[in-house]
């Protein structure tokens, strides 16, 4: 198998960010630095990432229904609570694919198979994300139509997106929409609803894939089913496996 597959197997990093950490020396076969990017490993061979050895491991995906408050990485230098604290007893090492803000909650994957976290966030695969942002201001077909065409956010076009009105209150000056998209860029949502001039004061993920948060609390996650793994897998466009 490719060296950068075997890494992206093990959970470790994607195959293209293996790539990268081979492109930085960081990687060694049998204690030798790999310099190839077209290494194959073989069985009985010891892969070492930054020093630590790696192997692989079985894949396991959960869906979390992230609180508030939280951020969606491993580890954070400064301690705060991370997505992976709320699940302490699993043992492989998972991280979640993609990110939800700080303060967005909802539906979020967490994994240790770098291929399928892939497959899930790159656009070209048209996996459905949907959020519900409460917004303040006005939300009308007027103001919201551009999002249907792509609007700029840090200097590049979003894709088309899908919305629905779920709910307009004039007395308050807010809105609730539902927004269906299939990137997932640096504070997308909230930017995409800046660019048509409403802002988000509350957001949450409700859907992803065919997936849901049915039957989750908040701070809650279980294991996927392999049924709901392929039907992820089934949903994106393109494959990688
Ligand atoms: N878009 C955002 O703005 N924030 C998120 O957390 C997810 C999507």
């Amino acid at each position: 198998m490719r060296i950068n597959k075997y890494i992206a197997h093990a959970g470790i990093a994607s195959r293209r960010k293996a790539e990268e950490l081979i492109r930085q020396g960081l990687v060694t076969l049998n204690g030798q630095t790999v310099v190839e990017l077209a290494t194959n490993v073989k069985s009985g061979d010891v892969v070492e990432v930054e020093g630590r050895p790696i192997y692989n491991e079985e894949k396991v995906y959960y869906l979390l229904n992230k609180p508030r408050g939280v951020i969606s990485s491993v580890s954070d230098e400064k301690g705060r609570k991370t997505v992976v604290d709320l699940l302490p007893d699993v043992k492989e090492r998972i991280y979640p694919v993609g990110r939800l803000d700080w303060d967005t909650t909802g539906l979020l994957l967490l994994t240790n198979d770098g291929d399928f976290t892939d497959e899930m966030i790159h656009p070209r695969n048209k996996i459905n994300k949907v959020y519900l942002a409460r917004l303040k201001g006005i939300a009308t077909k007027e103001n919201l139509r551009p999002l249907t065409r792509g609007v700029v956010i840090d200097g590049k076009k979003t894709q088309p997106a899908r919305y629905n009105i779920i709910k307009v209150d004039p007395s308050k000056n807010r809105s609730v929409v539902e927004l269906t998209i299939h990137e997932g860029r640096n504070h997308q949502v909230k930017k995409m609803f800046e660019a048509v001039g409403l802002l988000v004061d509350k957001l949450s993920r409700t859907q992803f894939g065919t997936l849901d948060l049915k039957g989750l609390q908040p701070g809650e996650a279980r294991r996927l089913s392999k049924k709901e793994v392929s039907q992820l897998h089934n949903a994106a466009v393109t494959k990688t496996k």
